[in-house]
């Protein structure tokens, strides 16, 4: 099997039970179940459960170890997205080729929508069917990544810098937090679950944290070079909002280079896999190279 028709085969894996996980929307308070449907389902490009389970598959993970942690990651993603799309922060209309959270429901729901969706994240990891263990493990590592520490660490320091230079070490550190630690924390349950040794846990790290910074680098680009329709959420909105991004610090030129640089550092990180990893490469090179 190719690894796209992996890929595709897992996506709706992951749909059916996000649909599942979710409360019903026709049970009260329908608002807030509505909305959190809205926020997490049909579509995104799955891109933290897609690397829990291929970090998982190079260490032979059971993958019915490995459905909790994914849903978990895209729930928190998802909440992320929702609260990064508010007013009080970005301010955008437009997400996943459909309107945000608070333009189809209204603000109080999408904030509401969002934290309820974090809980959800934890409470689907800490009923999973893992070994204890295990769960106080993804709990640990995905609450750490998403919170002051990690994503809401890094989504201060982007407000923060928006209207401002900052330098290229203090660009790539917001970077690594906003984006990069949920990354990092998808693809550490994907190898925890597959019981793989520290140093093993180490060398996938260098892995996410590569990609994870490549991801966001792709998409400041994107944000300059592509369409909203391409994009299904509003492009432009960087320059725009003078938010501090690689682009706007290195040119265009400058930003792809750097992408280079970090694709040959997620290359080198995993050389010491063979066709285990694949779905990692892959999925490293779907950071790159995407156009949406
Ligand atoms: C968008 O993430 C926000 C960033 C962290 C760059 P994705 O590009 O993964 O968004 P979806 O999940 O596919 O919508
Ligand atoms: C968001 O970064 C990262 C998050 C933690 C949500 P952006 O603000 O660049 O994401 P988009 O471009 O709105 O998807
Ligand atoms: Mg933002
Ligand atoms: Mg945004
Ligand atoms: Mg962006």
């Amino acid at each position: 099997m190719t690894v796209e028709a992996r890929f595709a085969g897992l996506r709706e894996r992951i749909e059916s039970q996000l649909d599942a996980a979710l409360p019903s929307p026709t049970d009260d308070p329908r608002r807030l179940h509505q909305a959190m449907r809205h926020s997490v389902l049909g579509g995104g490009k799955r891109m933290r459960p897609l690397l829990v389970h291929a970090a998982g598959a190079v260490f032979g993970a059971d993958p019915h170890h490995l459905d909790a942690p994914a849903m978990a990651v895209e729930l928190i993603h998802a909440y992320s997205l929702v609260h990064d799309d508010l007013p009080a922060m970005d301010d955008d209309a437009l997400r996943r080729g459909k309107p945000t959270t608070h333009i189809a429901f209204d603000e109080a729901t999408a904030i509401l929508a969002g934290d309820a969706l974090q809980s959800r994240a934890y409470s689907l990891l800490a009923e999973a069917p893992l070994p204890a263990e295990l769960r106080v493990q993804c709990l640990q590592t995905l609450a750490h990544a998403a919170g002051a520490a990690g994503m809401c660490g890094g989504q201060a320091l982007d407000i923060d810098a928006t209207g401002q230079m900052q330098s290229l070490q203090a660009l790539t550190r917001m970077h690594a937090l906003k984006t990069g630690a949920l990354i990092r924390a998808a693809v550490r349950m994907g190898a925890l679950c597959g019981q793989a040794p520290v140093a093993e846990l180490q060398r996938l790290d260098r892995f996410a944290d590569a990609l994870g910074l490549a991801f966001q680098v792709r998409d400041d680009i994107l944000d300059v070079e592509a369409s909203s329709e391409q994009l299904g959420k509003t492009a432009g909105k960087d320059v725009a909002q003078d938010k501090s991004t690689f682009p706007a610090l290195l040119g265009m030129e400058g930003a792809k280079a750097r992408l280079r640089e970090l694709s040959a550092a997620m290359d080198e990180a995993l050389a010491g896999y063979g066709e285990e990893a694949d779905a990692l490469r892959a999925l490293g090179r779907l950071a790159v190279e995407r156009d949406h």
